[in-house]
């Protein structure tokens, strides 16, 4: 446009240098304009972005997790950084756009923008373990690239949308583990439906509450569908018999539905299928011939009501089978010969049956026999061919343990559980320090950490180590030939859970130094979540749930929004860059400010002395704030940023001119809390440094303001998310990891604070939830340094919480730890009832002692359970929770566990429901099956005389 120059035309020369000068400013930004303000905008509504999100130019600019091709961005890898806030619209204007993996990053919630749907170049899409909810939206369908589709582990609800069918494209459909209903959509002339989807080799839709029959239609024998997974819904009617038509099926999963009816007789055509599940349905007629499927490695027909039969002739026809589950299926008569003979049979499980006569493993059983549990049959005698076997038999309710008495077999024993993990590779264990962990080649570093979900392994003998040895050298081989920066990995506590999940613990560590940096785990992040690593066959389809890295720095830092001045944004004539620039100016001088602001004078200068405050609280660590700067970061104490209130006053959410968010608790003037209150929290506060109590950053007293400054918790508190408020759904292992961070954030309180501390008021509200959902116990305003006397003094008054007040401490007034432990106990029986400690002038405490029944499955207590944890749990570590939370609640302070006591116990229940309890956050694979989420709020009792209120969860009100 600047060909011609001419010196004699002066007005024309200036706009041609103006434009060249443009022009290069314009080329000097590597990201198209319009992908750069989408990016920016994306940045906006999340917190914890990766600290190389600075500047306007993310292709130039490098920053993490983000990928461009001619300066446009390509994709988007963020798993397991800890990102919360919402999935902007703006994501639609990434048209060029093919991966976007946000997974593992529990803090994400809201909708799923309909805007996905402009992102025609997407291939992938995968959104594994975030807290995404409402409904899927229908324009997902107008992806038509889409090859990997993975929405699991959310919340998402209602129907599956007919649109899905149009993704003709689609390789891997994972939309397990959500509360999706209604019934699974096919086509007629008028809509699509999922029988379109010819190209799709996964199906994975258990964990859902879908309903309705499986329509006919949806299987058809040119699909290529490989692993039809729809355990654990709500299907009904009869399984259609063109299932028999899908002939490269190779895991079928219809396990605990509704499915009733005969099994059709086509099955056996199936005869790829390596797993079949079909138990836990009504199920009813013949038991299904499965003659020739000869591949079948795992096959679970219990607990459905097929017709009295003898035991199945064709089990002879299943060579490869290792595992026969066949309880209450009313299999009668004698075992047959042979039956012990298939050549890898590992595990038999026939209980509940009414097999009767003589029990004969006969003498070429298979060398890989670990279990056989015939509880609860008619057996009357065994005969023994060889001393003792290598292997487990259960006899308990047979008559040949009523008769005989005291048979080997019949010792009450429960079938054995392994204990594998990676042993040190030819070294000794490293001591390691700062939460480090020692690794394979015994070297110390903070591992990328998480779990690994098999859905249908094709063994069941957990014990023997070579499974996880083969497994582990693939991964590593995976790992390797992507060049990932990994030195060794370790697996461990592998355990079934109650979807007969092999659930393994699995660590990763890094090659060089002892992190990882942002890239090596969004990568390794992405190597799972999208399948790339594919494990040996024999382990089936998997998922994988990653935890949230927290070591990008060395050490666990709180990650800060970057900031920056930005150059050259006008020229794309954005007005978010323009907004950009003005905040990045605005950002600058706000950080001198608060440099300014902390070498501000002492602010307690004007403290009220009394014979309680002795001047000036002793702080390390928090910085002091000015009224206006917190005035500017809360945008003028912005109705938008109220996060909650109480009586004490209101808290805002604010942000620091680094990014990072910040929690304001300001109270109203002359509040209950009064200066000792502030004082104490502040003190306490500043002293105390563990990762389950909420830090102070800092404070603010002057003009007649009195603020306390937090680290922000974004997903509010865990009476938030019990009521349902939050819409953090809060699953069996999630609620034993908070009662775990809880307990040990007291137990630092009472056993390594110095002098210990008593925290008087421990309650559901007063527990925090952070990005990665580790609990933190806030609002010190009522603790008491243990051995600190109250004589005869108005400090003598009882303080804490009606419902969560210890009764020994009422009566007597004589305040100790075990106060603590007493409301402590409360809040388990909380976390398992999601009630109000006092509801309807019901006390919590009296409802369980009066309706639990040690003789029940569950106690008896399924009546006042919180509906939600349904089969999340196991019934085990449930009574153990129960247990331990009416120990915690005894009325004698001397009759209740320490803190110390009370975290050792949880550690325990953790390993019963198969967890780790040094792995910090936990998987939302857990079945779940939600209830509402617009369940109201409800407001804490009236009786609660103390205040105190944080922040509740960062969502517009
Ligand atoms: C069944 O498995 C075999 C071996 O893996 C394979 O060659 C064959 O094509 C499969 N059959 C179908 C119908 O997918
Ligand atoms: C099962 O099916 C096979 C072949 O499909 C047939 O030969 C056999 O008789 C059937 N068995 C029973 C018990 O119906
Ligand atoms: C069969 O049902 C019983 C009772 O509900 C249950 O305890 C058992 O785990 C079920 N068996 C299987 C294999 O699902
Ligand atoms: C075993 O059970 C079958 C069927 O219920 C019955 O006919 C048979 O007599 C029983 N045998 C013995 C030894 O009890």
């Amino acid at each position: 446009m600047c060909m011609v120059l001419s010196w004699k035309m002066a007005p024309r020369v200036w706009l041609c240098i103006l434009a060249l000068f443009l022009q290069v400013l314009l080329t000097t930004a590597l990201t198209d304009a319009e992908d750069a303000a989408s990016l920016l905008s994306l940045k906006e509504s999340w917190a914890n972005v990766p600290s190389s999100w600075v500047g306007s130019d993310p292709c130039g600019g490098k920053w993490g997790g983000i990928s461009c091709l001619n300066s446009r961005v390509v994709s988007i890898t963020l798993s397991s950084i800890g990102l919360s806030g919402s999935l902007s619209g703006d994501i639609g204007n990434l048209v060029n756009l093919q991966t976007l993996d946000l997974s593992y990053n529990k803090g994400l919630s809201g909708n799923l923008p309909a805007s996905v749907g402009n992102l025609k170049k997407l291939t992938n899409l995968i959104l594994v373990g975030c807290n995404f909810g409402g409904p899927i939206p229908e324009s997902i369908g107008h992806l038509d690239q889409l090859v990997f589709l993975s929405l699991n582990s959310n919340n998402f609800i209602e129907e599956i949308p007919d649109s899905m069918g149009l993704l003709s494209q689609l390789y891997w459909l994972d939309i397990a583990d959500n509360e999706l209903t209604g019934s699974i959509p096919v086509s007629n002339g008028r809509k699509p439906g999922l029988d379109m989807l010819l190209k799709t080799k996964h199906f994975h839709f258990g964990n859902n509450r879908l309903t309705g029959e499986i329509p006919a239609q949806l299987f058809t024998s040119n699909m290529s569908l490989i692993h039809l997974l729809l355990e654990n819904n709500l299907l009904s009617g009869s399984i259609p018999d063109t299932v028999g038509l899908v002939s490269h099926l190779e895991v079928v999963r219809l396990d605990n539905n509704s499915f009733s009816g005969s099994v059709p007789a086509t099955l056996n055509k199936l005869t790829n299928v390596t797993e079949l599940f079909l138990s836990n349905n009504r199920l009813t007629g013949n038991l299904p011939n499965l003659t020739g499927m000869g591949s079948l490695n795992y096959l679970d027909m219990s607990n459905n009501t097929f017709d009295p039969s003898d035991f199945p002739s064709w089990f002879p026809t299943l060579q490869s089978l290792t595992t026969l589950v066949m309880e209450g299926t009313r299999i009668q008569g004698q075992l047959p010969n042979g039956l012990f003979s298939l050549p890898q049979l590992q595990t038999v499980k026939l209980r509940s049956n009414k097999l009767n006569g003589t029990l004969d493993v006969g003498s070429s059983y298979s060398s890989q026999l670990q279990l056989i549990d015939l509880r609860d049959n008619g057996i009357d005698a065994i005969k023994q061919r060889a001393r003792s076997y290598g292997f487990q038999i259960i006899l308990d309710g047979n008559r040949i343990c009523y008769e005989g008495g005291t048979n080997e077999y019949c010792t009450s024993s429960q079938p054995s559980n392994s204990s594998y993990s990676t042993l040190p590779d030819n070294c000794l264990p490293a001591q390691c320090s700062n939460h480090q962990v020692s690794s394979r080649t015994c070297k110390c570093a903070y591992p990328y950490t998480g779990t690994l979900y098999f859905r249908a392994p094709s063994f069941s003998n957990l014990e023997n180590s070579t499974y996880y040895e083969i497994l582990q050298e693939s991964m590593m081989k995976s790992f390797q030939s992507h060049q990932m920066p990994i030195d060794s990995l370790t697996l461990s506590t592998p355990t079934k859970n109650f979807n007969s999940y092999l659930v393994i613990g699995l660590q990763i560590f890094p090659s060089s130094g002892y992190h990882f940096n942002l890239t090596g785990v969004v990568t390794i992040g992405f190597l799972l979540s999208n399948q790339t690593f594919k494990p040996p066959k024999l382990f089936g389809p998997y998922f994988f749930i990653g935890d949230c890295y927290k070591y990008f720095d060395g050490v666990r830092t709180d990650k800060s929004k970057g900031y920056g001045i930005i150059i050259g944004a006008a020229v794309g004539g954005s007005i978010l860059l323009i907004l950009a620039i003005l905040a990045g100016v605005f950002a600058f001088r706000q950080k001198k400010k608060a440099e300014e602001a902390t070498l501000r004078s002492n602010p307690f200068a004007s403290w009220n002395k009394s014979k309680h405050s002795d001047g000036v609280p002793q702080m390390r660590g928090p910085t002091s704030f000015s009224f206006e700067e917190l005035k500017k970061y809360t945008n003028n104490f912005s109705d938008v940023n109220d996060v909650g209130s109480g009586g004490y006053g209101k808290v805002y959410r604010g942000m620091l001119p680094n990014g990072q968010f910040i929690a304001i608790k300001r109270a109203h003037n002359g509040s209950m809390q009064g200066a000792l209150e502030f004082k104490t929290e502040i003190e306490l506060l500043s002293r105390v440094h563990h990762k389950n109590l909420v830090r102070l950053h800092g404070i603010c007293f002057e003009q007649g303001e009195q603020m306390l400054i937090y680290e922000y918790c974004p997903n509010g508190t865990v009476k938030d998310s019990l009521s349902g408020k939050s819409g953090i759904r809060l699953d069996w292992p999630r609620r034993l990891r908070i009662a775990l961070g809880v307990a040990r954030g007291i137990q630092y309180l009472h056993d390594l604070a110095d002098p210990p501390i008593i925290h008087r008021d421990i309650k559901s509200n007063n527990v925090l939830l952070d990005d990665c959902l580790t609990a933190k116990v806030s609002d010190f305003g009522l603790s008491k340094l243990a051995g600190e006397h109250e004589i005869g003094h108005v400090s003598t008054q009882v303080k804490g919480t009606m419902g969560y007040l210890d009764p020994e401490y009422y009566m007597t007034q004589q305040l100790t730890e075990k106060s603590d432990v007493y409301s402590f106990g409360v809040l388990l029986l909380e976390l398992i009832t999601a009630r109000n400690p006092i509801e309807n002038r019901k006390y919590i405490v009296t409802e369980v002692k009066q309706q639990m029944d040690t003789t029940k499955e569950l106690y008896g207590l399924q009546g006042i359970l919180d509906p939600k944890l349904d089969s999340s749990m196991t019934p085990k570590s449930l009574e153990k929770f129960v247990d331990l939370s009416l120990r915690c609640v005894e009325n004698t302070g001397a009759d209740r566990p320490s803190m110390s006591e009370v975290v050792k116990e949880i550690e325990n229940i953790m390993e019963l429901a198969g967890l780790n309890p040094n792995v910090e956050s936990t998987s939302t694979s857990e079945n779940y099956k939600g209830g509402s989420k617009q369940s109201p709020y409800v407001e804490e009792s009236p009786f609660a005389y103390s205040g105190g209120y944080l922040p509740s969860k960062l969502e517009p009100k």
